[in-house]
């Protein structure tokens, strides 16, 4: 009986963290859309009907680098030939042209962990 109620108490407790989890992965994405706002979307459309200077960076998380249709990529990103993870996504908003030397995207420096980490969370939203 006592295993009993502490095997529920434990999956009551799970059930919670879970519902947290879900929780701040909300707040963290709507927080990286300010952030994206403010550093990013001056030059990246999420959006299949807006034209933007840089490439469309809907579905972006899991995407092969520089292949969106049509885009002209630099031939650094053309040419790099990984996929788009949390942390490529990372390294490349710290420092892109050290992770892609030659990239035509002007250096943006996001340096500090928290703000990528929200950036990455609103990027993995937006699935197409
Ligand atoms: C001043 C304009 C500008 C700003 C600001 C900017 N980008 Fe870019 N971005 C570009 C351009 C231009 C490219 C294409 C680079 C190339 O072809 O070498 C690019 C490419 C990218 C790519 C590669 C996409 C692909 O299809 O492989 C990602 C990811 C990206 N940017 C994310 C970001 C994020 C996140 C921010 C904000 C933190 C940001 N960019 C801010 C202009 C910009």
């Amino acid at each position: 009986m006592k295993a009993h109620a502490f095997a529920l108490s434990l999956i009551s407790t799970l059930v919670a963290g879970a519902g947290f989890a879900g929780e701040y992965d909300t707040i963290k994405a709507q927080a990286g859309e300010d952030f994206f706002h403010k550093e990013c979307y001056r030059c990246h459309s999420v959006d299949a009907d807006r034209a933007s200077y840089g490439p469309i960076l809907e579905g972006v998380l899991g995407r092969a680098v520089g292949t969106v249709d049509g885009y002209p990529y630099s031939e650094a990103l053309s040419d790099a030939g990984f996929v788009w993870t949390e942390g490529a996504l990372r390294a490349w908003m710290e420092d892109n042209d050290a992770l892609v030397p030659g990239t035509k995207m002007r250096h943006v420096g996001i340096t500090d962990p928290t703000v990528q980490d929200f950036i990455v969370s609103y990027l993995a939203t937006l699935t197409k």
